[in-house]
């Protein structure tokens, strides 16, 4: 391995290098604390009047969710330690842990390995993720196809939301679950293991010309596969907060039909 320069700072760059690798800090922090306390809550993630469900309790399989809200049965024992979503959210903190994107952010600004381009790594030894436990990061493409079956669920969800005491409703937390289930969609399709399932291994682009297209399409959105890891964590954040406002009592919906 190559000798570090003789050079006595720890880094020579003077701009501010750690700003970045602070603020994912502060707001990954503040995102698990949210989620974290939500998830074992047990409670506001339902609004009975317009069947709306908030993605941290979807689907809802406990036997104390509420029986409207379990769309796929409560098979699993109503104990506070158990998410009313066990079943999706191993996988969906599984996908989001051995995200590209995630890694490097919080190999940078929580494991300082290193913190910033040309400053020293925060440990004294490296072995990359080729041992226990992140050579377990090689599992992101089967956490992808977890993903992908989690997003139809919260879709599922979104469709079910359209409904309201008079059959057919729409009201702003309807935009607010659409516009969620878009941008996990986005942001699951735009994940680099997605982009080679795509396109990867192949010879001819020719010959393949409908997974040439939906490769192009990935490949559109793997550019913005950052900002739409950050985008997803707010509008998942939003709209919990929306259906525990609205189951809450704190505000009504703004209907606009039914
Ligand atoms: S690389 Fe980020 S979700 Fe797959």
């Amino acid at each position: 391995m190559r000798q570090r320069a003789a050079i006595t700072a720890k880094t020579l760059r003077t701009d501010r290098w750690w700003f970045a690798p602070l603020i994912t800090v502060i707001g990954l922090g503040a995102w698990v604390t949210y989620a974290t306390v939500r998830v074992f809550m047990h409670d506001f993630y339902w609004v009975e009047d317009y069947h709306y469900l908030t993605p941290f309790y979807s689907p809802c399989v406990t036997e104390t969710c509420v029986p409207e809200a379990a769309h796929f049965g409560r098979v699993l024992p109503g104990w506070w330690i158990i998410p009313d979503a066990a079943l999706t959210l191993p996988f969906l903190l599984l996908f989001r842990l051995t995200c590209y994107y995630y890694r490097k952010a919080y190999y940078r600004s929580f494991w300082l390995s290193p913190p910033a381009c040309a400053v020293p790594d925060g440990h004294k030894t490296y072995s990359g993720e080729t041992r226990f436990p992140l050579v377990g990061q090689n599992l992101h493409r089967y956490a992808f196809y977890a993903a992908v079956i989690i997003s139809l669920i919260n879709t599922w969800d979104a469709v079910l939301a359209f409904h309201s005491p008079k059959g057919f409703g729409f009201g702003l937390g309807n935009i607010v679950l659409l516009v969620n289930v878009v941008m996990l969609w986005a942001y699951t399709l735009s994940c680099h293991s997605c982009r080679h399932i795509a396109g990867g291994r192949l010879k001819h682009f020719s010959k393949h010309p409908v997974r040439y297209r939906f490769w192009t399409f990935v490949s559109k959105l793997n550019v913005r596969h950052m900002q739409l890891a950050w985008i997803t964590l707010g509008t998942l954040a939003l709209t919990d907060f929306y259906v525990m406002a609205l189951s809450a009592d704190w505000f009504n919906d703004l209907r606009f039909i039914n």
